[in-house]
């Protein structure tokens, strides 16, 4: 990362506008969608990512494939659709060692699985809440990329494709 305060504010600006371009239908009425709008409208989170996650994630949320920082567009919201998926997004070292308290990064997961993969959410899905990232935010991994495996056969099992992982391969 040579120009981190430059990519930030690259990233905020190109950020405004994805979260403009974003927006779901907004006849539609349904508590799901409310839920969603409400989570991806959190301009603290949005700040938090853009400033913790970003440099990394990218503000259009793609990753860099060369650098191994996996796709969240379309991709990211399965893992909702596991307890241990769940669990996974907490612990995964990029969240949990973060300088964001529990409060905050339960706000940031929520937005980037709103803004950048809604559709791809749990039917029944809850917000991740400070106590639930509090509880298994301590525990590390020993090796995350076995963990991202066993969670992807999982999702492939159910006919999800989760995002490339190229972590750990090279
Ligand atoms: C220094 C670069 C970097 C930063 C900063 C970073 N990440 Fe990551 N993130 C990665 C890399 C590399 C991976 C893939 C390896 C892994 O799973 O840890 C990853 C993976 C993830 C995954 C799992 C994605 C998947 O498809 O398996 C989540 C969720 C995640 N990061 C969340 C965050 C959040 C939230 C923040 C900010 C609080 C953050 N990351 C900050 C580099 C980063």
């Amino acid at each position: 990362m040579t120009q981190p305060r430059l990519l930030v504010w690259v990233g905020l600006a190109s950020g405004l506008a994805l979260a403009f371009s974003a927006q779901a239908d907004p006849a539609d009425p349904s508590p799901r969608h409310t839920v969603i709008e409400t989570l991806r409208a959190s301009t603290a989170a949005y700040k938090d990512y853009m400033l913790n996650c970003g440099g990394c994630h990218r503000f259009s949320g793609e990753g860099v494939a060369r650098n191994a920082v996996p796709d969240f567009r379309d991709s990211i919201g399965l893992f909702t659709q596991l307890p241990a998926g769940r669990e996974y997004m907490i612990r995964v070292p990029g969240a949990s060692q973060s300088l964001l308290g529990n409060a905050e990064l339960a706000e940031v997961l929520n937005w980037i699985v709103a803004t950048y993969s809604p559709a791809q959410l749990a039917p029944d899905f809850k917000p991740f809440t400070a106590s639930e990232v509090g509880a298994v935010r301590p525990y590390r991994f020993d090796n995350v990329v076995v963990e991202r495996r066993k969670l992807t056969d999982q999702l492939e099992q159910r006919g999800l494709r989760p995002a490339a992982y190229l972590y750990g391969v090279n």
